[in-house]
């Protein structure tokens, strides 16, 4: 992209020396002799960065600064100061100067400078114009939490929209932190059910004598330790939503039962005789695959059926990688708020590394990958440091830069500081990438004391 830089000087060698400097970058160098007519321009066409004098006739360099400041906030300034005038230089950056340069231009200074200012812009806007899609998917979806844009997700959403209002059974299959609990409640939010009891059940986690009563409910004295009747949760699911989760372990009783409760809305408690009669509308999930345990033997055919009249399966991330970015918006903003701080986006590096990583354990994994960033992120972007090193490793294609004019040494010493970093600081895994001996490595570290 050819980024504009607008100089402001009023002596006519500095503009244009600058103006070669800047352009040798690469960058589209504008030059303006005062505050006024700088004004102009940047009311009439798009400029990147500013460089500017402090005194000028006109309109003096500070008051350019505070209208830029003002009016386009996201553009950023650098201040150019003669010796002898920091304390002027220190009041511009109160006033919201990116920095500040002291004349005569350190050329390499100004260049660096440049490059940060423009970064820094674009990574700002690029995370408001996530933020403000986000906004816009929020409004539009009705979704509340499931964040994603990806034509997988919105594949999925358009299921769930169709059919939340309905009493149709819904099977909601995918790996581990996809998101099943999300869509499980998006359907009993959007539905007429959304006032009614919604009644989660994890099968997983109780017995399987436990879970059949904790389901149906039990009569009094049914069972050592069923000291009064109680009511099961399909009981209190009366007139809403149950939503069973792990649907796929639970046992080849319980599959019966919970048969006859979708084909005759009928069932006893533990212990009971009278059949109780519910309106209830059933979800269920699973990170299984149910075919699979069907085959074996483990899973009712008949069951799966009635429990599958609709299947949403939400794809694994590795399939729709265009939502990471806006997820991961997503949870900075959440940590962030949550921690009190104020973290302003992610800088390239670390966003490509997200976007390259597969995500195993899916968003579950991106969301506590963001949260421990956010906590370990001392600045206000965070950076690949504060990744997790499982993240930080998946990458193969780390580069590193090696200016024109650096000594050999330390270009040998910046590479095994960047391997050696790349690696978590395993040592032996350095060595034998560098394809160098441990003790060869140890002596250089030394040399350099490195740690
Ligand atoms: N599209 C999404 N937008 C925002 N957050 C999401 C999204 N999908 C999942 N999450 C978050 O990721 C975490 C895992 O989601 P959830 O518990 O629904 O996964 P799951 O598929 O039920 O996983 P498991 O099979 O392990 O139970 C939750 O904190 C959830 O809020
Ligand atoms: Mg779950």
């Amino acid at each position: 992209m050819n980024f504009t830089i607008l100089i402001v000087d009023d002596e006519k060698n500095i503009r244009s020396g600058l103006a070669r400097a800047l352009e040798s970058d690469g960058y589209r160098a504008v030059t303006a002799e005062n505050g006024q007519a700088a004004w102009n321009i940047i009311n009439s066409e798009e400029v990147d960065a500013v460089i500017a004098d402090l005194k000028m006739p006109k309109l003096s360099g500070e008051e350019l600064l505070k209208r830029i400041s003002s009016s386009y906030p996201t553009i950023p300034v650098i201040i150019l100061t003669g010796h002898g005038t920091i304390e002027s230089a220190v009041a511009a950056m109160r006033d919201g100067a990116f920095d500040f340069v002291t004349k005569p231009v350190n050329l390499d200074r100004l260049s660096l400078l440049v490059k940060r200012a423009i970064s820094n812009r674009e990574l700002y806007r690029q995370h408001t114009a996530l933020k403000e899609e986000m906004e816009l998917l929020k409004k539009k979806q009705k979704f509340g939490k499931i964040v994603g844009k990806s034509s997988r997700m919105k594949q999925v959403m358009d299921v769930v929209e169709q059919v939340a209002d309905t009493r149709a059974s819904v099977l909601i299959t995918g790996e581990s932190g996809v998101g099943k609990e999300l869509i499980a409640d998006a359907l009993h939010d959007l539905s007429s059910r959304a006032r009614q009891p919604y009644i989660k059940v994890h099968c997983a986690a109780l017995s399987e004598s436990l879970l059949e009563s904790e389901l149906f409910g039990h009569e009094k004295g049914s069972f050592t330790g069923a000291a009064s009747r109680r009511r099961g949760r399909f009981e209190l699911a009366n007139k809403g939503t149950i939503f069973l989760d792990e649907i796929g372990e639970i046992n080849a009783q319980l599959q019966i039962k919970l048969l006859r409760v979708l084909q005759e809305r009928t069932f006893e408690r533990v212990g009971g005789e009278d059949p109780i009669s519910v309106d209830v509308r059933i979800i269920t999930a699973t990170n299984k695959d149910l075919s699979a345990e069907i085959q074996a033997g483990r899973f009712r055919e008949d069951l799966f059926y009635r429990l599958n009249v609709v299947h949403v399966h939400v794809p694994p991330l590795r399939e729709r990688k265009e939502d990471i970015p806006l997820l991961t918006t997503a949870f900075l903003k959440e940590f962030s708020d949550e921690n009190g701080k104020n973290i302003q986006g992610i800088s390239q590096k670390a966003g490509a590394l997200l976007y390259n990583y597969t995500w195993p354990g899916n968003i579950r994994e991106l969301r506590n990958c963001i949260e421990s960033a956010v906590v370990l992120c001392r600045g206000d972007v965070v950076e690949v440091e504060d990744l997790p090193l499982s993240i930080r490793q998946g990458s193969e294609d780390e580069q590193i830069m090696i200016p024109v004019g650096m000594s050999l040494e330390e270009a040998q010493q910046k590479i095994i500081q960047a391997t050696l970093s790349h690696y978590g600081g395993n040592k032996s895994r350095t060595a034998e990438v560098l394809n160098i001996g441990r003790k060869t490595l140890h002596r250089k570290l030394q040399d350099s004391s490195i740690d």
